[in-house]
């Protein structure tokens, strides 16, 4: 080949090139999830099931003297636990193995203390085995949670004895119930066991050899942190990063810096609103689960503020979740759906300050409509020195009305928006808030119509990426 053919060669296969070039996404902002982080956040509703001697006593922390003649569902059906949990729309369910009476739900070797001294299938059952069967044959994925503090166990408060028999009950739960995606270390202690250490480091670092895919939930994380109350309501800024070096286990003091989460925190470790349909974790006879409005005012406390909700429904002594529960959840469901089925800001036209890679570049403006959390609108990386972005919808029907704003950021290039506002028609401002993360929901005072809904962002770690706008109308509220 001659050398101006050559040249040609290379010139022409370059243009080509420069045709077919699509833009590249934009970086991510540190920190980001991990798979595991991602799949539990997009769950969005995880159910929990306290169950054990409580049950059977009336109480909510056992002593560890209770008799384990007393745990004797006559009627256990870890089916209908799942059916109950499928019905309220959750993909996880996490059992309590042992809480902090010390009694364990399997028949675990290291103790007497377990169902196998129990009346219930003649000591031969394992409670843990069929919630893990029932869940799998609903496609339902499992936690469980193994309490630290254990009020029966004798080495408990001897600190090697009682780490090594800890170790070997989380051994035993890891190893023989098949893959467990969430595991529970709960950081509650009586007022004389203060002085008990945990080998933390220890515990999460057998966890995740025998479980690569599992999230470690505890006050500390490493994967999942505890939302800093029990009442379902996180921070109304909430951010999933954190500072990992400040928190510690049981420290009251850091309750409120858990609620919100920290801007500059340098780690990925997303609250979980643990909070019971009831007032106690545990079912007692005298109890009746919460209303629908309270559960609704939850979801948006919870879920409505980037947290994934773990919803406690308590299994009865006769070993099922009574039926006015079970009516509750489904009613909680169909409330949730009835809000957000109908989106009504589908078929609006959107539109960007900007758009990265301009039309066709992939982060259009209307990948905010098409319901597909992978895609997101993004603008150009050096636009808005001033630091305003907006999105805006201009709605094909202006006189439906609204009253609630959903906002979703695409978590997996990190949570970046720090201040936003919703502004209607150019001059009605109807929300504002800070960070928004994986889902945002703002609840109108008042439902309100409008051609163009814009979001301004006022604040943000880089360009915002955003995957979901919708606009809903609660008939609940
Ligand atoms: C257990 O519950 C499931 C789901 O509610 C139900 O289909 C099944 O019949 C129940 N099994 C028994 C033995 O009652
Ligand atoms: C805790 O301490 C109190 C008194 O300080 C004592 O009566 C009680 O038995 C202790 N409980 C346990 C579980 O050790
Ligand atoms: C537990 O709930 C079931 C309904 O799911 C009910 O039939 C049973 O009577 C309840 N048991 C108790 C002790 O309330
Ligand atoms: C627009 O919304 C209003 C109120 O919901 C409804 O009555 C009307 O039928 C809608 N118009 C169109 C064209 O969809």
């Amino acid at each position: 080949m001659s050398h101006s053919i050559l040249f040609l060669f290379i010139f022409l296969q370059q243009f080509a090139f420069s045709l077919s070039k699509l833009p590249t996404p934009p970086l991510p902002v540190l920190p980001i999830p991990t798979a595991a982080q991602l799949k539990w956040q997009r769950r969005e509703i995880i159910f929990f099931f306290h169950f054990g001697i409580n049950t059977f006593t009336g109480s909510e922390w056992g002593s560890g003297h209770e008799s384990p003649s007393l745990f004797n569902p006559s009627s256990l059906n870890a089916s209908q636990w799942i059916s109950a949990a499928e019905a309220a729309g959750a993909s996880l369910a996490i059992l309590t193995a042992k809480h902090h009476d010390g009694f364990c739900l399997w028949p675990s070797r290291y103790t007497h203390h377990s169902v196998a001294r129990s009346p219930w299938k003649n000591g031969a059952g394992d409670v843990v085995a069929e919630f893990v069967r029932a869940a799998r044959a609903a496609g339902v994925d499992v936690g469980l949670y193994l309490s630290p503090w254990d009020r029966h166990e004798r080495s408990y408060g001897l600190e090697v004895p009682y780490n090594e028999y800890y170790l070997g009950q989380l051994h035993e739960l890891l190893t023989q119930y098949g893959r467990i995606s969430e595991i529970w270390f709960d950081g509650a202690k009586g007022a004389n066991a203060t002085n008990m250490n945990y080998y933390f480091e220890e515990w999460f670092a057998v966890t995740k050899q025998l479980q690569s895919s599992i999230n470690i939930f505890s006050d500390a994380g490493p994967d999942v942190r505890w939302v800093g109350d029990e009442k379902g309501d996180a921070g109304e800024t909430c951010w999933s990063l954190i500072d990992r070096k400040k928190l510690r286990m049981g420290d009251a003091s850091l309750e409120s810096y858990l609620n919100s989460g920290d801007q500059q925190g340098a780690d990925w470790v997303p609250p979980e609103c643990d909070v019971s349909i009831r007032p106690g974790w545990f079912w007692h006879k005298s109890q009746s689960p919460k209303p629908l409005s309270k559960l609704l005012d939850i979801y948006y406390n919870s879920v409505g503020r980037n947290c994934v909700l773990l919803l406690n429904v308590p299994p009865n002594s006769t070993g099922l979740v009574a039926g006015e529960d079970l009516r509750r959840l489904r009613e909680f469901r169909w409330a949730i759906d009835r809000i957000f089925k109908e989106d009504l800001a589908m078929g609006s036209k959107a539109k960007g300050s900007s758009q990265r890679g301009g039309k066709e570049g992939g982060f259009a403006a209307s990948n905010v409509l098409d319901g597909d959390e992978e895609t997101y609108w993004s603008p150009e990386e050096e636009e808005e020195k001033d630091g305003e972005y907006w999105i805006e919808l201009r709605r094909k029907n202006a006189t439906s009305k609204f009253n609630v704003v959903r906002i979703q950021e695409a978590i997996a290039m990190g949570q970046r928006i720090e201040r936003h506002e919703v502004v209607v028609d150019g001059k009605v401002m109807v929300a504002r808030g800070t960070t928004v993360g994986h889902k945002r929901l703002h609840r109108l005072d008042q439902p309100v119509r409008g051609k163009k809904v814009r979001i301004r962002i006022v604040g943000s770690r880089g360009p915002p990426l955003i995957s979901a706008v919708g606009l809903h109308f609660d008939p609940f509220k």
